[in-house]
Protein backbone atom coordinates (compact mmCIF):
# COMPACT_ATOMS: atom_id res chain seq x y z
CA UNK A 1 0.00 0.00 0.00
CA UNK A 2 1.46 3.19 -0.73
CA UNK A 3 1.45 5.59 2.45
CA UNK A 4 2.29 8.32 0.36
CA UNK A 5 1.17 10.15 -3.40
CA UNK A 6 2.79 12.86 -4.57
CA UNK A 7 1.37 13.98 -7.04
CA UNK A 8 2.29 16.92 -10.01
CA UNK A 9 4.01 18.79 -6.79
CA UNK A 10 5.06 21.93 -8.05
CA UNK A 11 6.50 24.76 -6.03
CA UNK A 12 7.43 27.98 -8.18
CA UNK A 13 9.76 30.66 -6.52
CA UNK A 14 9.23 33.69 -8.44
CA UNK A 15 10.05 32.28 -12.20
CA UNK A 16 11.86 29.27 -11.10
CA UNK A 17 10.09 26.08 -10.92
CA UNK A 18 12.39 24.41 -7.77
CA UNK A 19 9.81 21.33 -8.02
CA UNK A 20 8.61 21.04 -11.11
CA UNK A 21 5.18 18.91 -11.86
CA UNK A 22 6.82 15.64 -9.37
CA UNK A 23 4.52 12.65 -9.09
CA UNK A 24 5.64 9.52 -7.13
CA UNK A 25 4.68 7.10 -4.77
CA UNK A 26 6.20 5.84 -1.58
CA UNK A 27 4.93 2.16 -0.53
CA UNK A 28 4.58 1.50 3.57
CA UNK A 29 7.81 0.03 4.79
CA UNK A 30 10.13 1.14 2.48
CA UNK A 31 13.21 3.39 2.31
CA UNK A 32 13.27 5.56 -0.63
CA UNK A 33 15.70 8.12 -1.39
CA UNK A 34 15.60 11.68 -3.27
CA UNK A 35 18.86 12.13 -5.21
CA UNK A 36 19.68 14.65 -7.86
CA UNK A 37 22.77 17.44 -8.55
CA UNK A 38 22.90 20.31 -6.57
CA UNK A 39 19.82 22.88 -6.49
CA UNK A 40 18.00 19.62 -7.97
CA UNK A 41 14.79 20.58 -5.76
CA UNK A 42 15.45 17.78 -3.24
CA UNK A 43 15.09 19.86 0.23
CA UNK A 44 12.21 22.11 -1.43
CA UNK A 45 10.56 18.94 -1.98
CA UNK A 46 10.98 17.58 1.53
CA UNK A 47 9.74 21.26 2.66
CA UNK A 48 6.27 20.44 0.59
CA UNK A 49 5.53 17.19 2.04
CA UNK A 50 6.39 18.16 5.33
CA UNK A 51 4.12 21.20 4.88
CA UNK A 52 7.27 23.58 5.94
CA UNK A 53 6.86 24.89 2.17
CA UNK A 54 3.46 25.98 0.56
CA UNK A 55 3.34 24.12 -2.67
CA UNK A 56 2.36 26.41 -5.76
CA UNK A 57 0.05 23.42 -7.08
CA UNK A 58 -0.28 19.73 -7.17
CA UNK A 59 -1.37 17.16 -4.05
CA UNK A 60 0.76 14.81 -1.48
CA UNK A 61 -1.48 12.52 -0.46
CA UNK A 62 -0.82 10.75 3.22
CA UNK A 63 -2.68 7.86 4.12
CA UNK A 64 -5.67 8.63 1.11
CA UNK A 65 -5.48 12.06 2.33
CA UNK A 66 -4.58 15.04 0.97
CA UNK A 67 -2.40 17.21 3.51
CA UNK A 68 -1.06 19.85 1.03
CA UNK A 69 0.08 23.23 2.32
CA UNK A 70 -1.92 21.98 5.59
CA UNK A 71 -0.02 23.46 8.60
CA UNK A 72 3.12 21.68 9.55
CA UNK A 73 2.36 20.93 13.28
CA UNK A 74 -1.23 19.19 11.81
CA UNK A 75 1.27 17.32 9.66
CA UNK A 76 3.66 16.52 12.28
CA UNK A 77 0.72 14.95 14.12
CA UNK A 78 -0.38 12.83 11.80
CA UNK A 79 2.77 10.53 11.37
CA UNK A 80 4.64 12.95 8.69
CA UNK A 81 8.31 14.10 10.31
CA UNK A 82 11.42 16.10 8.91
CA UNK A 83 14.34 15.15 11.50
CA UNK A 84 15.45 18.17 13.47
CA UNK A 85 19.23 19.21 12.29
CA UNK A 86 21.67 19.55 15.18
CA UNK A 87 20.86 23.53 15.63
CA UNK A 88 17.44 22.42 17.30
CA UNK A 89 18.92 19.69 19.85
CA UNK A 90 19.09 21.78 23.11
CA UNK A 91 23.32 21.82 23.71
CA UNK A 92 23.08 22.39 27.45
CA UNK A 93 20.35 19.60 28.00
CA UNK A 94 21.43 16.04 28.37
CA UNK A 95 21.01 13.45 25.19
CA UNK A 96 18.27 11.72 27.11
CA UNK A 97 16.30 15.08 28.32
CA UNK A 98 16.42 16.46 24.68
CA UNK A 99 14.67 13.41 23.71
CA UNK A 100 12.16 13.56 27.01
CA UNK A 101 11.18 17.05 26.18
CA UNK A 102 10.65 15.87 22.53
CA UNK A 103 8.07 13.52 23.99
CA UNK A 104 6.31 16.74 25.82
CA UNK A 105 6.73 18.80 23.11
CA UNK A 106 4.66 16.44 20.78
CA UNK A 107 2.35 15.19 23.72
CA UNK A 108 0.48 18.50 24.94
CA UNK A 109 2.00 21.85 23.22
CA UNK A 110 -1.01 23.60 22.81
CA UNK A 111 -1.79 23.04 26.38
CA UNK A 112 1.91 23.98 27.57
CA UNK A 113 1.33 26.69 29.69
CA UNK A 114 -1.18 24.77 31.86
CA UNK A 115 0.61 21.36 31.36
CA UNK A 116 3.88 22.04 32.88
CA UNK A 117 2.87 21.72 36.45
CA UNK A 118 -0.32 19.46 35.95
CA UNK A 119 -0.12 16.02 37.68
CA UNK A 120 -0.46 14.47 34.20
CA UNK A 121 2.90 16.43 32.98
CA UNK A 122 4.24 14.01 36.12
CA UNK A 123 2.85 10.90 35.15
CA UNK A 124 3.88 11.26 31.69
CA UNK A 125 7.22 12.33 32.80
CA UNK A 126 7.93 9.14 33.95
CA UNK A 127 6.61 7.62 30.61
CA UNK A 128 8.33 9.68 28.36
CA UNK A 129 11.35 9.14 30.60
CA UNK A 130 11.38 5.14 29.58
CA UNK A 131 10.31 5.97 26.01
CA UNK A 132 12.99 8.12 25.52
CA UNK A 133 15.88 5.61 26.79
CA UNK A 134 14.41 3.21 24.66
CA UNK A 135 14.79 5.14 21.59
CA UNK A 136 18.03 5.87 22.58
CA UNK A 137 18.94 2.52 23.21
CA UNK A 138 17.63 1.09 20.21
CA UNK A 139 19.12 3.39 18.25
CA UNK A 140 22.88 2.27 20.21
CA UNK A 141 23.69 5.49 21.83
CA UNK A 142 22.08 4.35 25.31
CA UNK A 143 25.15 4.89 27.08
CA UNK A 144 25.38 8.58 26.15
CA UNK A 145 22.38 9.48 27.61
CA UNK A 146 23.55 11.44 30.43
CA UNK A 147 26.00 13.61 28.50
CA UNK A 148 25.44 16.81 27.80
CA UNK A 149 24.51 17.18 24.12
CA UNK A 150 27.25 19.89 23.66
CA UNK A 151 30.09 17.03 24.67
CA UNK A 152 28.80 14.55 21.92
CA UNK A 153 30.57 13.93 18.68
CA UNK A 154 29.50 14.79 15.61
CA UNK A 155 28.13 11.16 14.77
CA UNK A 156 25.83 11.06 18.33
CA UNK A 157 24.39 14.35 17.37
CA UNK A 158 22.88 13.27 14.53
CA UNK A 159 21.56 10.02 16.25
CA UNK A 160 20.04 12.51 18.45
CA UNK A 161 18.75 14.09 16.14
CA UNK A 162 16.71 10.84 14.53
CA UNK A 163 16.03 9.87 18.23
CA UNK A 164 14.06 13.57 18.12
CA UNK A 165 12.45 12.70 15.49
CA UNK A 166 11.24 9.28 16.57
CA UNK A 167 9.91 10.92 19.69
CA UNK A 168 7.22 12.56 17.76
CA UNK A 169 6.32 8.68 16.69
CA UNK A 170 6.06 8.93 13.34
CA UNK A 171 4.64 6.81 10.39
CA UNK A 172 7.16 8.97 7.44
CA UNK A 173 10.40 9.96 8.27
CA UNK A 174 12.30 12.30 6.22
CA UNK A 175 15.96 12.62 6.32
CA UNK A 176 17.52 15.51 4.28
CA UNK A 177 21.50 14.61 3.99
CA UNK A 178 21.63 12.27 7.39
CA UNK A 179 25.03 11.25 6.44
CA UNK A 180 26.15 14.70 5.39
CA UNK A 181 30.06 15.22 7.27
CA UNK A 182 29.89 11.84 8.06
CA UNK A 183 33.36 9.37 7.38
CA UNK A 184 33.47 5.87 6.83
CA UNK A 185 32.58 4.12 9.69
CA UNK A 186 29.95 7.02 11.12
CA UNK A 187 27.83 6.13 8.07
CA UNK A 188 27.87 2.59 8.43
CA UNK A 189 27.19 3.19 12.02
CA UNK A 190 24.09 6.10 10.76
CA UNK A 191 22.93 3.43 7.68
CA UNK A 192 22.54 0.68 10.60
CA UNK A 193 20.27 2.94 12.49
CA UNK A 194 18.54 3.56 9.41
CA UNK A 195 17.46 0.13 9.11
CA UNK A 196 16.87 -0.11 12.11
CA UNK A 197 14.06 2.81 12.21
CA UNK A 198 12.73 0.54 9.13
CA UNK A 199 12.87 -1.99 11.03
CA UNK A 200 10.69 -0.33 13.49
CA UNK A 201 7.86 -0.47 11.16
CA UNK A 202 8.28 3.12 9.89
CA UNK A 203 8.66 4.33 6.10
CA UNK A 204 11.39 6.13 5.62
CA UNK A 205 12.45 9.32 3.05
CA UNK A 206 15.51 10.30 2.88
CA UNK A 207 18.02 12.92 0.65
CA UNK A 208 21.76 12.01 0.39
CA UNK A 209 24.52 12.92 -2.11
CA UNK A 210 26.42 9.81 -0.51
CA UNK A 211 25.97 7.40 -3.40
CA UNK A 212 27.81 4.30 -2.07
CA UNK A 213 25.57 4.65 0.89
CA UNK A 214 22.42 5.78 -1.16
CA UNK A 215 22.85 2.38 -3.20
CA UNK A 216 23.52 0.25 -0.05
CA UNK A 217 20.37 1.33 1.61
CA UNK A 218 17.77 2.07 -0.39
CA UNK A 219 14.76 -0.26 -2.01
CA UNK A 220 13.92 2.27 -4.45
CA UNK A 221 15.30 5.83 -6.16
CA UNK A 222 13.88 8.82 -7.46
CA UNK A 223 16.31 11.12 -9.29
CA UNK A 224 15.32 14.94 -9.68
CA UNK A 225 17.61 17.20 -11.90
CA UNK A 226 16.44 21.35 -12.13
CA UNK A 227 13.22 20.58 -10.70
CA UNK A 228 11.39 17.46 -12.50
CA UNK A 229 11.25 14.05 -11.84
CA UNK A 230 14.38 12.20 -14.61
CA UNK A 231 13.93 8.52 -13.53
CA UNK A 232 12.66 6.10 -10.77
CA UNK A 233 13.64 2.69 -9.85
CA UNK A 234 15.91 0.14 -7.50
CA UNK A 235 19.42 0.92 -6.99
CA UNK A 236 20.90 -1.10 -9.91
CA UNK A 237 17.92 0.55 -12.44
CA UNK A 238 19.34 3.75 -11.00
CA UNK A 239 23.03 3.66 -11.91
CA UNK A 240 22.66 2.44 -15.26
CA UNK A 241 20.41 4.86 -16.01
CA UNK A 242 21.38 7.09 -19.17
CA UNK A 243 19.75 10.75 -18.06
CA UNK A 244 20.72 10.11 -14.86
CA UNK A 245 24.20 9.42 -15.68
CA UNK A 246 24.08 12.77 -17.89
CA UNK A 247 22.45 14.66 -15.33
CA UNK A 248 25.63 14.02 -13.06
CA UNK A 249 28.58 14.21 -15.29
CA UNK A 250 27.13 17.71 -16.35
CA UNK A 251 27.91 19.48 -13.26
CA UNK A 252 30.69 16.81 -11.02
CA UNK A 253 31.98 13.95 -12.90
CA UNK A 254 32.81 11.76 -9.32
CA UNK A 255 29.67 12.51 -7.48
CA UNK A 256 27.92 9.47 -8.36
CA UNK A 257 30.68 7.15 -8.12
CA UNK A 258 30.60 5.51 -12.01
N1 LIG B 1 13.28 30.01 -0.33
C1 LIG B 1 13.76 30.04 -1.58
N2 LIG B 1 13.64 31.13 -2.35
C2 LIG B 1 14.10 31.16 -3.61
N3 LIG B 1 14.71 30.13 -4.21
C3 LIG B 1 14.88 29.01 -3.49
C4 LIG B 1 14.42 28.89 -2.14
N4 LIG B 1 14.72 27.65 -1.67
C5 LIG B 1 15.34 27.02 -2.68
N5 LIG B 1 15.45 27.82 -3.77
C6 LIG B 1 16.02 27.46 -5.07
O1 LIG B 1 15.34 26.30 -5.53
C7 LIG B 1 16.26 25.41 -6.15
C8 LIG B 1 16.19 24.07 -5.44
O2 LIG B 1 16.77 24.20 -4.15
P1 LIG B 1 16.85 22.99 -3.12
O3 LIG B 1 17.42 23.53 -1.87
O4 LIG B 1 15.55 22.31 -3.06
O5 LIG B 1 17.90 22.04 -3.85
P2 LIG B 1 18.58 20.69 -3.34
O6 LIG B 1 18.32 19.67 -4.38
O7 LIG B 1 18.18 20.41 -1.95
O8 LIG B 1 20.13 21.09 -3.41
P3 LIG B 1 21.37 20.64 -2.47
O9 LIG B 1 21.76 19.27 -2.98
O10 LIG B 1 22.42 21.64 -2.77
O11 LIG B 1 20.91 20.63 -1.05
C9 LIG B 1 17.61 26.07 -6.11
O12 LIG B 1 17.82 26.74 -7.34
C10 LIG B 1 17.48 27.05 -4.97
O13 LIG B 1 18.34 28.16 -5.15
MG1 LIG C 1 19.18 20.31 -0.12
Amino acid sequence: MSILEVRQLTKRFGGLAAVNEVSFNVEAGEILSIIGPNGAGKSTLFKLISSFLRATSGEVIYEGENIVSKAPHIVARKGVVRTFQETTIFKEMTALDNVVIAHHLRSRASLAGFYWASRTAKEDEAQFRESAEEILNYLGIGHVGNEIARNLPHGYLRALGMAIGLAAQPKLLLFDEPFAGMNHEETQQAVKQVYGIRDRGLTVLLVEHDMPAVMKISDRIVVLNFGQKIAEGTPTEIQDNEQVIEAYLGREDEEIGL
